[in-house]
């Protein structure tokens, strides 16, 4: 059997050009070729020579579609009164939802994290200011705590990769899953691909194993499906799936007034956007291009479009994303029930390889290979409605995607601080502030920066609000002080 297995993927991959990846072959031992093999089987060859062909070896430059507009979006602060009635409506309905258990939390944690270069799953990097939680103990104490203030359990489902799989379902059970009950916590991994040299070959990892990553945050989209969490929210009665991702410590998992405004519009899919500092932000642009709301990335949307302002002298496209989003389930089983596809994007990276010619490992200082991805906001022009909200960017918003600068732990923990001494300063509490430098990412509101490290737990407060409640347990603050509220 397994010679004849062994035979059939000879033939396969001589035709899509990939018998290099048998040249070692004959140096493994048995158990080693058995297991080759069967990862070669599990792989679908047909797709991966059309993508060589179309995205590695010819790639198509982007074209700018003849019909782009900023897209519409609900402002975070408007001030008509109609439009904050809006609001207020949608904030009853998000904790209706909520109430009736009618929401799914969903991260997507099966990201490589190759930025970061931090070795585990990066739901286990230490985020918080002073505490230091893993992001995914943020995500737990927010769901644990938005739980208990609608009187229901949240579900956490976590998307993860072959690659992490394992030592991601090991950290939480060593945690206890932070306090969620296991019926209300599901894993379950993506699809990989093969990364491929800048020339076509796909590489060899060990001499036994394939050089595989992720498929992109698009591939959600099927492993919810193809993994039963989608048949598993049905079974509970749930309709909406809020989706972030696992690298924001801040983030509502959760944010009733966002999932209710996107219930009220029957949208499919909707996206929550930050209004850009800079025509070039390298945050995606929202747009409506042909009438549906699309996302066009920094990096493709020309400056004359970039740099154009109203005559109030705002951008005109200033609806940057921060990859929140909420899905209706039955927009999932609509998309997999139709084979629905996601165009591949094309990402160079550093992927260590073995080299053909010498058998060794090679570990690259510079990008040598190219992954393959989809991207889960190619589907948002697929929804018939699609709604937008604006966030505000310090409360929403301390990405951790680099070692240093911008979006790094260090401006993550320094947005914390900044965001939690605005809740305090809502509440009327006096909290040192100082002038913001600009140095390493930061962040500032009015070029102020909290002169203090300031970590306030979901179970103290989860709105600005909640601080004026709990005023007591706050002690007075002094410039450099560090102070936990839980
Ligand atoms: P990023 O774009 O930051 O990619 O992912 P990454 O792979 O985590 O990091 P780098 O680029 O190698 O540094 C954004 C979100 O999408 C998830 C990530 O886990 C993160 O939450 N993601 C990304 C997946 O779940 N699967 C993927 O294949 C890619």
């Amino acid at each position: 059997m397994a010679a004849v297995l062994h035979d059939q993927l000879v033939q396969k991959l001589t035709a899509v050009n990939q018998q290099h990846l048998f040249q070692f072959y004959g140096q493994l031992t048995s158990a080693q070729q058995v297991a080759f093999d069967q990862q070669l089987a599990s792989l679908d060859w047909t797709l991966i020579h059309q993508l060589v062909e179309t995205v590695v070896k010819h790639p198509e430059k982007f074209a700018l579609p003849h019909n782009v507009q900023p897209a519409p979006y609900y402002e975070h602060r408007p001030s008509d009164p109609a439009k904050k009635e809006k609001l207020c409506q949608a904030f009853a309905r998000g904790e209706e939802l909520l109430r009736t258990g009618k929401v799914a939390a969903f991260v997507v944690a099966g990201g490589q994290g190759t930025r970061l270069g931090w070795d585990a799953p990066k739901g286990t990097f230490p985020a918080t200011p002073i505490k230091r939680k893993p992001l995914f103990q943020c995500f737990a104490e927010y769901l644990l705590a938005m739980g208990r203030r609608c009187g229901r359990d949240i579900p956490l489902y976590v998307m993860t990769s072959p690659l992490n799989d394992a030592p991601t379902r090991a950290y939480w059970k060593e945690h206890h899953n932070f306090c969620i009950k296991a019926e209300n916590l599901m894993f379950f991994p993506q699809d990989s691909l093969p990364a491929v040299s800048i020339d076509g070959k796909v590489l060899l990892e060990q001499k036994d194993s394939l050089a595989l990553s992720p498929n992109g945050h698009g591939g959600s989209l099927l492993a919810l499906f193809k993994s039963g969490a989608i048949a598993d929210m049905a079974r509970r009665g749930i309709t909406q799936i809020s989706y972030f991702q696992v690298d924001n410590p801040v983030v509502r998992c959760v944010d009733p007034l966002f999932l209710g405004l996107h219930d009220l519009d029957g949208a499919q899919m909707s996206s929550k956007m930050l209004h850009k500092v800079a025509p070039k932000e390298k945050l995606g642009n929202f747009c409506l291009i042909d009438g549906k709301v699309s996302i066009i990335e920094y990096s493709d949307l020309p400056d004359e479009l970039a740099e154009q302002r109203l005559p109030n002298g705002d951008l005109r496209f200033r609806a940057g994303s921060i990859a929140l989003h909420a899905i209706r389930r039955d927009f999932v089983e609509e998309l997999n029930g139709h084979g629905f596809t996601l165009p591949y994007h094309r990402a160079e990276k550093k992927v260590p390889y073995i080299d053909p010619a010498t058998g060794q490992t090679v570990k690259p200082h510079h990008p040598n290979a190219v992954k393959m991805e989809t991207l889960v906001f190619d589907a948002l022009p697929l929804a018939r409605t699609s709604i937008i909200y604006e966030t505000d960017r310090v409360d929403d918003f301390a990405p951790i995607k680099n070692p240093e600068g911008v979006d790094s732990a260090v401006s993550s923990r320094q947005i914390t601080s900044l965001r939690n001494a605005l809740w305090l300063k809502a509440a009327g509490i006096a909290v040192p502030m100082k002038p913001a430098t600009g140095a390493h990412g930061e962040v500032s509101v009015d070029g102020q920066i909290a002169d203090c490290t300031l970590e306030i737990a979901p179970s103290f407060a989860l709105y600005p609000d909640d601080v004026k409640a709990n005023k007591d347990k706050v002690p007075t603050m002094k410039a450099g002080a560090e102070v936990y509220l839980e």
